[in-house]
C-alpha cells in the first residue's frame, strides 16, 4: 500500500512505519509537526529505506496536508498525530484542542476530497475508568481529562464522516503502550531513566492504579489489521495481554535496573486520575490479530533498550525536558 502516516515521528507512529516498510513493503510518507515528542531520531532504523519519505507539517494546516497527499498519492491516511501526555493536557490543554479537533477535521476533509481510506488511532481513555470488568467497543464514552476528552471529540468527528459522507473510516483504540522510543514523560521510560540516574521515582498517589500494557509493536500490528481488514464505520479495541498496578511496574523496574527501593516516592496524585483501564480485544482478534509480547519479557527488553541507547535519550534529558520535569514534579533531575 501507499500510506500517509500522520504523527509518524512519534513513539507508536514510527514503530508502525518501521513495521509497514519492513514487513509489508509499503511506501510511506510521514507528515509530522515535530513537536517536543516527534523526533527524526525515531526514523533511524528505516531512514534509508527507499519506500520512506518525510515532510514536516501540522495536520491542522490544510496546505501541508494537501502537499503531502499530492507528493505521495496515498491509498490511505493513518492518523497518529496527537498531543499524548495526560499531565500536559491538565497543565496546558490548548494544543490538545487544536490538534485533536481541528487537525482531525482537516485530515477527514482531505480524505473525503481524495477518496481515501482513513484510520484514526485512538485510546482506551475515551471510555474513562473501570473498577471491575472490561470495556468493549459498545461501552459508553466517559473521558476524564482534556487529553481523553479531545481524543473522544476526534473519534466522534471520524464517525460523523462515515455516517454523513460514507467516508471509509475506522478507529483503533489502544491500551497503554510501552517499548523503545517512548518519550520519557510517560511512566515506564521516566521510571527507567530516573532509576538509572539515581533520581527519585515519583509514584502518583497510592500507586494502585491499574494499566493494561501493550507492546508498541503489537498495537502497531493491530492498527495494520484494522487498516487492511477492518470494516468502515467500525471501532476496534486493541488491549495488551497483561494488567498491572503502577507500584508493581515500578518495583520491577527497580529490580531490572539495580536501583534502590528507597528511590520510590509517593507524590501528589494526578487530578481526576483514572483508576483502572481494561480493554476487550475480541473484535480485532476476529480479524486475525493477537498480541505477541507478554509484559514481563517486553519490560525487560525495554529496560535493556534504554540502557543501550543513551544516544537517543541523552539529548532529551539534557534539554527542555529538564524544565518540564521541574514544572511537573517541583524538583530537578540529576545532571
Ligand atoms: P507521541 O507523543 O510519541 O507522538 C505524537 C506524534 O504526533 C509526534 O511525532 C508529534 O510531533 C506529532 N504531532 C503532534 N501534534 C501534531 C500536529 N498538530 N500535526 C502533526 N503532527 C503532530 O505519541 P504516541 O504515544 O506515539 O501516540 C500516537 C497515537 O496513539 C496518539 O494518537 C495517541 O493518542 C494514541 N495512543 C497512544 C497510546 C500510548 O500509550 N502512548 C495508547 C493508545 C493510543
Ligand atoms: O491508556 C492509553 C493512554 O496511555 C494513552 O492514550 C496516552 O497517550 C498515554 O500517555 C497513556 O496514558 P496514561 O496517563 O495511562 O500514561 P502515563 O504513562 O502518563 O501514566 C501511567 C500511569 O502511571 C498512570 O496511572 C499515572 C502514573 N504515573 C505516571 C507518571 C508520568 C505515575 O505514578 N508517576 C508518573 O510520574
Amino acid at each position: 500500500m501507499r500510506l500517509l502516516v500522520c504523527g509518524g515521528a512519534g513513539f507508536i507512529g514510527s514503530t508502525f512505519v518501521r513495521l509497514r516498510l519492513q514487513e509489508q513493503g509499503d511506501e510511506v510518507m510521514v507528515l509530522d509537526k515535530l513537536t517536543y515528542a516527534g523526533r527524526e531520531e525515531n526514523f533511524h532504523e528505516f531512514s534509508e529505506d527507499p519506500g520512506f519519505r518525510f515532510m514536516r507539517g501540522a495536520i491542522e494546516d490544510r496546505e501541508a496536508v494537501a502537499a503531502a497527499i499530492e507528493a505521495s498519492a496515498p491509498d490511505a491516511i493513518v492518523n497518529f498525530a496527537a498531543e499524548t501526555h495526560v499531565d500536559r493536557s491538565i497543565a496546558e490543554p490548548d494544543a490538545f484542542v487544536t490538534t485533536h479537533a481541528l487537525g482531525t477535521y482537516v485530515l477527514l476533509e482531505a480524505a473525503r476530497e481524495n477518496d481515501l481510506r482513513y484510520v484514526q488511532v485512538s485510546t482506551d481513555e475515551v471510555y474513562g475508568s473501570i473498577d471491575v470488568g472490561t470495556f468493549t467497543e459498545e461501552s459508553p464514552l466517559r473521558p476524564s481529562s482534556p487529553y481523553s476528552a479531545t481524543k473522544t471529540g476526534a473519534d466522534l468527528l471520524v464517525e460523523s464522516y462515515f455516517h454523513t459522507y460514507g467516508l471509509p473510516a475506522s478507529i483503533c483504540r489502544g491500551s497503554n503502550n510501552y517499548g523503545p522510543y517512548q518519550y520519557p514523560e510517560k511512566l515506564i521510560p521516566l521510571m527507567i531513566l530516573n532509576a538509572l540516574h539515581g533520581d527519585a521515582l515519583p509514584v502518583y498517589g497510592d500507586g494502585m492504579q491499574v494499566r493494561n500494557w501493550i507492546h508498541a509493536t503489537d498495537f502497531a500490528r493491530a492498527i495494520g489489521h484494522v487498516l487492511e481488514h477492518g470494516a468502515p464505520g467500525e471501532v476496534y479495541n486493541a488491549g495488551g495481554p497483561d494488567e498491572e498496578a503502577n507500584m508493581v511496574v515500578v518495583r520491577r523496574i527497580v529490580e531490572l535496573t539495580g536501583a534502590q527501593e528507597s528511590q520510590i516516592e509517593h507524590v501528589t496524585d494526578r487530578p481526576g486520575h483514572d483508576r483502572r483501564y481494561s480493554l476487550s480485544s475480541e473484535k480485532v482478534r476476529a480479524l486475525g490479530w493477537a498480541p505477541r509480547k507478554r509484559f514481563e519479557e517486553g519490560l525487560a527488553e525495554t529496560v535493556a533498550w534504554y540502557r543501550e541507547n543513551a544516544w537517543w535519550w541523552e539529548p532529551i534529558r539534557s534539554g527542555e525536558y529538564r524544565k518540564y520535569y521541574e514544572r511537573q514534579y517541583g524538583r530537578s533531575l540529576q545532571p
